[in-house]
């Protein structure tokens, strides 16, 4: 056990909870920090249910020991659940984010009636929005960033993205075998609503033809354009992926529903779009698949859990040295602490004149400009 001489005495019983949509890894971290604080520092470690929505009306709560995380390593899923930003973050008409006071006091309250010191927040850019008002209201808070989009600024990776990565990748492969035998365009649609990091990488490694992004607004005549030059070389064959928030220059993306004050609006329907138009102007048949939430369910990949494991024990270490409001981050290898506020007051778009988009460009993928 770590001596109590280098740690935060304060601390005795800290709250961990996961928020927002689920990636692979969250029940990694969640065992890493209670293996660590219980077992390093001797911590009563409670376990906040449905992210900070736990902490309102009756708290759902429970207590969690190194027993309880036995064999959590490969599961996918929270056992903790996740909410989205429920009534910690509303809009009002202007679309500007408030945080009710009433909402946070009353789990400021819950916190304290609980007696938990501090919490270990493990959530992408809404959850960590929160986990910063907190913060900024006294509250001790860690965060631990988690996304399948990677689009959290302030780290180089988030745990989920690499699993969605490998299984956005293994659908490439299989789409490329049966649009090469029927001679088809093939689309892929992947989740990233403000951020294609998703599709750019697994376009990648999947050897599309054609990647569509949120960040590069895309014309159909340039895909057109591609698909043509693709048949003239004899490769009959046309492979896209799409990332959901992409749209057609001068146009919105696609929604299925719009957001409304608590909630976010949900994408979707960008390679549908695509697949009809395309097959107009081409005269090729065209499909299209929305590979949806099968990128954040199941089993997260090695380097997941590991950097899960790694970002949930240093968490509870910058709790312990007197840490808070800021986030543990992967940066040039190591894992260190960033400010909250600066982790999530802008997300990490793909830079369109990055390197990953010029070597994507060398290997001749388009990105359908206009
Ligand atoms: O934030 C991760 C994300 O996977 C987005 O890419 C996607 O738009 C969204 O979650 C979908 O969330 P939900 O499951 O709430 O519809």
């Amino acid at each position: 056990m770590t001596s109590a001489m280098d740690t935060n005495r304060a601390i005795k019983k800290i709250g961990v909870l996961t928020g927002g949509g689920d990636a692979p890894g969250l029940n990694a971290a969640i065992r890493a920090v209670v293996k660590s604080a219980s077992g390093q520092y001797g911590l009563e470690v409670i376990g906040i249910e449905n992210s900070f929505d736990g902490l309102l009306g009756e708290p759902a709560t429970r207590l969690l020991q190194p027993v309880d995380v036995r064999g959590l390593l490969p599961r996918g899923g929270t056992i903790l659940g996740a909410r989205n930003r429920g009534g910690f973050i509303q809009r009002d008409n202007c679309d500007t984010p408030i945080h009710p006071d009433a909402v946070f006091e009353e789990a400021r309250a819950n916190l304290s009636r609980l007696g938990i010191d501090a919490v270990i927040a493990i959530g992408g850019e809404g959850t960590l929005t929160i986990a910063a008002e907190f913060a900024r209201r006294g509250v001790t808070v860690v965060g631990v960033p988690k996304t399948i989009d990677n689009d959290l600024a302030g780290t180089e990776l988030t745990f989920g993205f690499v699993t969605a990565l490998d299984i956005a990748t293994e659908a490439l492969d299989r789409l490329h075998t049966t649009a090469e035998s029927h001679d088809r365009v093939m689309i892929l649609e992947v989740m990233g609503r403000n951020t294609g990091w998703i599709a750019l990488e697994s376009g990648i490694a999947g050897g599309a033809d054609v990647i569509l992004l949120p960040e590069m607004p895309f014309s159909l005549t340039s895909i057109v354009r591609k698909i043509q030059e693709r048949e003239q070389s004899h490769s009959k064959f046309t492979i896209i992926v799409a990332a959901e928030g992409a749209a057609p220059a001068g146009s919105e993306p696609i929604y299925q529903r719009r957001g409304g004050a608590t909630s976010q609006p949900r994408l979707g329907g960008v390679a549908a779009f695509c697949a009809h138009e395309l097959e107009e102007l081409t005269g090729k048949e065209t499909r299209c698949v929305v590979l949806g939430h099968l990128q954040r369910g199941g089993r997260p990949n090695a380097f997941d859990r590991m950097l899960a494991t790694n970002f949930g024990t240093v968490a509870v270490r910058a709790l312990m040295n007197g840490e808070t409001g800021v986030m543990v981050a992967l940066r040039a290898s190591k894992i260190e602490t960033v400010p909250l506020g600066s982790a999530t007051a802008k997300l990490k778009t793909v830079p369109p004149d990055g390197q990953l988009i010029q070597s994507a460009r060398d290997t001749g993928i388009s990105f359908g400009e206009p």
